[in-house]
């Protein structure tokens, strides 16, 4: 059979071109292929979603109900009903939050080992749209089910979204086909094709350069390949034996995930009914919660400059946002290299970078707490919202300038004119900045 197929196919030079490149090994390598896996398992459960979803709102009478539902409210009702639905409906939520977190941890490894230098600028480019385009694609799928939850979810962003001076009616307008209200009809359609068709393509084409850059520009080295193989490339081929490890990992993955999801379903649509004018208190996920926080502690006001409103909406959801998307594009070119980068860099000897990261690591931490603004007020009925609020912006301020000075200090003396033992490699030179 493979004969068959080389012959007419020329299997072999394909082998031998890419198949036998060899991978290195390393355990913070697997985070891209964790990323890899949700995304693998988000399109397998979405196909099986896909086939029993109605996108349409129109009223339909369901046994259990007074009065008719959306379609797709009742439509999730039944996919919950299905053999395993619910845990597969379950999956597919927690595979989203997976793939978001999985790309995260990936982006501080490839920042906090250096791997984002030369020449693979272009790499970190696509990883940061990636990342994006994971979180955009796991909003378009919030309002799907329509559950009253769905809806008021959705509407923190829709507004967030129309704030964009200029743009923002225009754009919301296009995302959701007018105006966000139960009574658009258009909306679960429009949101329904971008969440399972454009957004997906985009995701795979985007997926796809990513790793085929990779491989033209090769992986970088762990550290100790200097030392037992200089000039050379340590790894094991694609194939079999990295393709092996990957099958038995993408199981493993698929076990646990699936206990996961199995032991904490995603929650059920009954639970808030179909949308209502009541909005429920609904707190957005942990990958928006910085903003919604930024959001709840900026002061009011109206700023209006040729008929746009620069209002707080701007500056927490879309300002700040954008500024920091540009700024981790702009880090492999603050760095100019003459070389190209072979080997990864060890954290512990870039106090400056590895301190920056704990920082931003701490601002969002920051961020999300103002989140909970609301929460805590109800908690101290003694605190003022003015108090709270100063007390939210010297945190978000103090602590990630502190965790900077801190960790830099610390690293320092840590490792000042000293050598650093490393586990396989002997010896490594000392800090560099
Ligand atoms: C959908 C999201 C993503 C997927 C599926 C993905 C997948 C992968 C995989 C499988 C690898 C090889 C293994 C590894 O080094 O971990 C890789 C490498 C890489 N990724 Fe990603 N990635 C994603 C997002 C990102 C993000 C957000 C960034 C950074 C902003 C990024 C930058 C890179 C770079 C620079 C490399 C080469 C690393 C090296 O040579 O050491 N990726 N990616």
């Amino acid at each position: 059979m493979y004969q068959w197929l080389d012959e007419r196919l020329d299997l072999s030079r394909l082998n031998a071109k890419f198949l036998r490149k060899a991978f290195p090994v390393h355990h913070s390598f697997f985070l891209g292929e964790i990323t890899l896996f949700a995304f693998v398992v988000l399109v397998l459960t979405g196909i099986f979603l896909t086939l029993n979803y109605e996108p349409s709102t129109r009223p339909v009478k369901i046994e259990g109900y007074n009065d008719p539902v959306p379609a797709a409210y009742a439509s999730i009702l039944y996919i919950d009903s299905l053999p395993f639905g619910a845990v597969l409906r379950s999956l597919h939520h927690w595979s989203a939050h997976i793939m978001i977190a999985a790309a995260f941890l990936h982006m501080l490894r490839i920042h906090l080992t250096g791997a984002y230098k030369k020449p693979r600028e272009l790499n970190w480019l696509i990883g940061i749209v990636l990342l994006v385009l994971a979180i955009v694609t796991a909003f378009t799928g919030y309002a799907l089910p329509f559950d009253n939850y769905a809806l008021t979810a959705t509407g923190i962003g829709y507004h967030i979204g129309e704030a964009a001076p200029w743009l923002g009616k225009a754009m919301s307008a296009i995302l959701f086909a007018g105006e966000l209200e139960a009574s658009n009809t258009k909306t679960i359609p429009r949101l329904f094709s971008i969440h399972v068709l454009w957004l997906p393509l985009l995701l795979i084409a985007m997926i796809g350069a990513h790793l085929l850059l990779m491989v033209k520009q090769k992986h970088t080295q762990p550290k100790y390949a200097e030392k037992v193989a200089p000039g050379r490339i340590l790894g094991v081929p694609a194939m079999p034996q990295q393709a092996v490890m990957m099958g038995v990992l993408f199981l493993v993955y698929v076990a646990v995930t699936t206990f996961i999801a199995g032991a904490f379903l995603a929650h059920p649509v009954e639970a808030f009914g179909p949308p209502t004018p009541n909005t429920p208190s609904v707190k957005p996920d942990w990958y928006f919660m910085w903003i919604y926080g930024i959001l709840q502690i900026l002061p009011q006001w109206d700023l209006k400059i040729l008929g746009a409103n620069f209002g707080p909406q701007f500056v927490g959801g879309i300002l700040v946002p954008t500024l920091i998307i540009v700024g981790a594009m702009a880090i492999p070119f603050l760095e100019p290299q003459k070389e190209k980068q072979r080997y990864l860099e060890l954290p512990s000897q870039h106090p400056r970078r590895t301190s920056f990261v704990l920082a931003m690591l701490m601002f969002y931490i920051m961020a999300t707490l103002a989140g909970y603004k609301i929460d805590f007020l109800n908690a101290n009925p003694n605190l003022s919202s003015g108090t709270l609020i100063a007390i939210l912006w010297v945190l978000l301020i103090v602590a990630p300038i502190l965790t900077y000075v801190i960790s830099y200090i610390l690293m320092k003396a840590a490792y000042r004119g000293r050598e650093v033992e490393l586990e396989f490699t002997g010896r490594a030179s000392a800090a560099d900045d």
